[in-house]
């Protein structure tokens, strides 16, 4: 049976999210650092390496590095990648960087050439003043000479685009301004630059100064891996991680988080995508024909009670867990024995009935050899279930039904 651990030390209500590099760049539910950090602390007193399978921006990562593991994280959107290599990044010289931030703050206003990219549909997502800022700022970008302090202009620069952007503030997925709200709007992007680069290097320090306290100068490695599919041995060997935080996406991209949608306007705007849709590739993105076998009953049982009236939501449904027993068979190789694995999961519910992911997390993982740990029940403080972290993609929605993450505990038996 679950072990239900039911404690508010975990809600964090309290806590500020955006320390060190978490202060980075927004992103659809990004990890609560605090739960990562109390992770590693409590099931990774002697780990040496962390893995997160679906890294997104890097929060766990980030997390691990300041306990002076070695971290390694995978994704598939490129913009996430590109923030959480960033985000681990802590070769940058403060001065230098400082530096780069003043000359860009006088560059910019003086005459200089412009680079815009192909960006579909641009006049609905920019207003035509925009456009040649922006351009600006992508060329100068494009001439930094460090690639760290070109990366960390890239990050700005993509939360600079969205924000510059007709897109409503506060929704993850792209919805356009009404035409009167956007009559008066007219974003600055000199000024969202600048004040992005300044916000983003206070944490950038903060986090440099932290690291360069540890005995180890711990490693990041982001890899550009879809964990459903097999992970090669060269880049994660098996048997080799100590410990797994990470928080998978709720559902298929189609009718949960989009991230790809997310992403979208920025990764044009720093040329990381090429027209295609990420959120097609991204878990449950491939409906499957006919419903499968899961090796969880209470899963089985959701899924027939929504196939019995909806048959094709059931295979959307079971197509997301399909790729999530995949992965799980994959991360189950890279750890080692006694390692431990700590999944953030959210139950959501679908044509009124509940999805027990925490348990499926829990079955497949045991499938696959595992012990059963814990539940710890996280409650969400309220302060942080405003519409723009709702799992739904329905504009302005909230969600009713995840008022609490569930953090599951497994671990690979010693023998
Ligand atoms: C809940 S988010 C993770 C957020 C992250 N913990 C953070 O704090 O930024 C889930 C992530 O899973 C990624 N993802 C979805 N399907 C994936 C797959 N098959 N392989 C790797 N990453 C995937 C998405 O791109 C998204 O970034």
């Amino acid at each position: 049976m679950e072990q239900l651990v039911k404690t508010d030390d975990w809600t964090f209500a309290d806590a500020s999210t955006r320390e060190y590099t978490h202060i980075y760049h927004d992103y659809p539910a990004r990890m609560i650092p605090q739960v990562a950090r109390k992770l590693i602390r409590l099931y990774g007193q002697s780990a040496k390496t962390l893995y997160d399978p679906y890294c997104g921006t890097g929060s766990s990562l980030v997390e691990g590095l300041l306990e002076g593991l070695d971290v390694f994280g995978t994704d598939i959107n490129p913009l996430a990648r590109l923030i959480a290599e960033s985000k681990t990044d802590y070769s940058l010289i403060p001065n230098d960087l400082s530096n780069e931030i003043d000359n860009f703050k006088v560059a910019i206003y003086n005459k200089g050439l412009v680079n815009i990219p192909e960006i579909r549909n641009v006049d609905t997502w920019f207003k035509s003043g925009v456009l040649e800022p922006l351009g600006k700022i992508r060329y100068y970008i494009d001439k930094i000479q460090d690639p760290h302090i070109r990366r960390f202009f890239q990050v700005a620069f993509s939360e600079t685009a969205r924000e510059s952007s007709n897109t409503r503030k506060g929704e993850f997925k792209l919805f356009r301004y009404a035409p009167y709200k956007l009559k008066t709007h007219f974003p600055d992007p000199y000024r969202i630059m600048s004040s992005k680069l300044d916000r983003n290097f206070k944490g950038y320090v903060q986090f440099n100064e932290m690291i360069k306290k540890l005995e180890k100068h711990p490693k990041a490695t982001i890899l550009s891996l879809n964990s459903v599919s097999d992970i090669p041995c060269r880049e994660l060997p098996e048997d080799s991680i100590d410990i797994v935080v990470t928080s998978p996406p709720y559902g298929d991209s189609h009718t949960t988080v989009a991230y790809g949608q997310y992403s979208r306007l920025s990764s044009e705007w720093l040329s990381l995508i090429n027209g295609e849709n990420i959120d097609n590739k991204l878990m449950g993105g491939k409906r499957l024909k006919e419903l499968p076998e899961f090796p969880s009953k209470f899963l089985n049982a959701a899924i027939q009670l929504i196939y019995d009236f909806k048959p094709q939501r059931a295979l959307e449904v079971a197509s997301f867990y399909s790729d999530l027993y995949s992965s799980i068979e994959n991360v189950s190789k890279l750890i080692r024995k006694g390692g431990y694995a700590c999944y953030v999961v959210g139950n959501r519910t679908v044509s009124s009935v509940l999805l027990p992911t925490s348990i499926v997390v829990k079955d497949f993982f045991e499938t696959n050899g595992f012990e059963y740990v814990a539940t710890h029940i996280r409650e969400i403080p309220n302060k942080r279930m405003p519409k723009r972290n709702s799992p739904t993609n329905i504009a302005g929605e909230t969600s009713s039904t995840m008022l609490n993450e569930h953090i599951v505990v497994i671990k690979k038996p010693q023998k």
